[in-house]
């Protein structure tokens, strides 16, 4: 139960019998697709228990899901036609509905297309856990006007935040990976007020050894950032940063295997190489922090993963949270699918469908499909 939010075992009472009822279920279908193949379906598979419920009561399903930024415009590289295919695979016969975002209004919440997505359905059903801290035509509009609940997995992983916040069992060390500390700085200023140490990699990292005066060579640095990060260092205790490196000769490419030198740095990179990945010394030191910890929050590679040559820094972070006693829980996206690549999705207590959902929430504790659920008024539809 969440406080204020109807759920699917509300509806009985919310719209009576459900048999032959019609419900606009927003999912996030927002895979990964790589030449027209979904290369990782735990989106799919994690709204099921949703459509399926329903379906077993009779109701009939239309589905609307984004996929990707296409912009407003209808755009053949973001079809849901791989999606719809995939379904079928699995067992389930419902419309879908083109990508959300091919209407412009998805995003302005534009009256009319809120109008042609509750035309003619009797409730509305959100489980796009992946997209809920975005305010978007389709998770606000149908509130207004729909008897509206949240469906199984924007439950169990509402459930799972907050089993991950309320009482972490100590230490609670969280993971932070990916390529700006811009992005990511509000994640970084509340994760530090709940952990006991935040281990920093990816190229997010290379900002921060920039403000203590350590030279990075040519890696990725937000050099508007440094003054915060120094800040944010000079703060605190529990960040932990990466004191070796895997770097690439300036001018190689990162994801595509080239003939570019590859070498580790201890301590510095220097001028003419770029890091792409944590060293030998800094994984030893991530993977022991991880395997004393009580609780284990991870979100965002430690290095450039879908490089073999950079991907024993998260390959190894992977393995310590997969060895790990702790809760471990691992924060959507990217992270979600390394632990998938490296064998150890089975291995997480969890893997939430939503990176940067679980950010949000744990930022703010309020995701923006949520307050909309909680706001509906509707009671019934007539
Ligand atoms: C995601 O994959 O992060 C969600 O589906 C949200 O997508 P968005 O970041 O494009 O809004
Ligand atoms: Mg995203």
């Amino acid at each position: 139960m969440i406080e204020g939010i109807y759920e699917l075992s509300d509806l009985k009472s919310l719209i009576g019998d459900l048999k032959d009822k019609k419900a606009l279920v927003k999912v996030d279908f927002n895979v990964p697709i790589i030449d027209g193949e979904i290369t990782d379906d735990l989106r799919i598979k994690a709204a099921l228990p949703t459509i399926k419920w329903l379906q077993d009561k009779g109701v009939v399903v239309t589905l609307c899901s984004h996929l990707g930024r296409p912009g407003g415009k209808e755009d053949q590289e973001f079809s849901l036609e791989p999606v719809r295919l995939r379904l079928k695979e699995l067992g389930i016969e419902a419309k879908l509905l083109p990508n959300l975002r091919f209407n412009a209004g998805e995003k302005t919440m534009d009256k009319e297309f809120i109008a042609s997505l509750v035309n003619g359905q009797d409730f509305f059903v959100n489980d796009a856990f992946g997209v809920s801290h975005r305010a978007e035509a389709s998770s606000v509009g149908p509130t207004e006007t729909l008897p509206s609940v949240a469906g199984f997995l924007i439950i169990e992983e509402l459930k799972q935040l907050t089993s991950l916040l309320d009482n972490p069992k100590p230490p609670f060390v969280a993971v932070l990976g990916g390529l700006k500390i811009s992005d990511k700085l509000p994640i970084v200023e509340s994760l530090l007020a709940k952990v006991d140490k935040l281990l920093i990699g990816g190229a997010m990292a290379f900002t921060f050894l920039k403000s203590k005066g350590i030279n990075v060579g040519g890696s990725l640095v937000e050099d508007s950032m440094i003054d915060t990060c120094k800040k944010l260092l000079d703060s605190t205790d529990k960040i932990v940063l990466p004191t070796d490196f895997v770097a690439i000769q300036e001018g190689g490419s990162i994801g595509k295997i080239d003939d570019s030198l590859v070498e580790n740095f201890s301590n510095e990179i220097p001028d003419g190489w770029e890091g792409a990945d944590i060293g030998p010394e800094t994984s030893a030191v991530f993977s022991e922090t991880i395997s004393e910890a009580g609780t284990v929050f991870w979100n965002g590679p430690v290095g450039a993963f879908e490089d073999p040559r950079f991907a024993a820094g998260t390959s190894v972070v992977a393995d310590a949270l997969g060895d790990s006693e702790a809760f471990t829980m691992v924060g959507g996206g990217d992270s979600a699918a390394a632990a998938a690549e490296f064998g150890l999705a089975e291995a997480m207590n969890h893997i939430s469908t939503g990176g940067g959902a679980c950010l949000k929430f744990i930022e703010t504790s309020s995701l923006a499909s949520l307050e909309a659920l909680k706001n509906s008024k509707v009671k019934n539809n007539g």
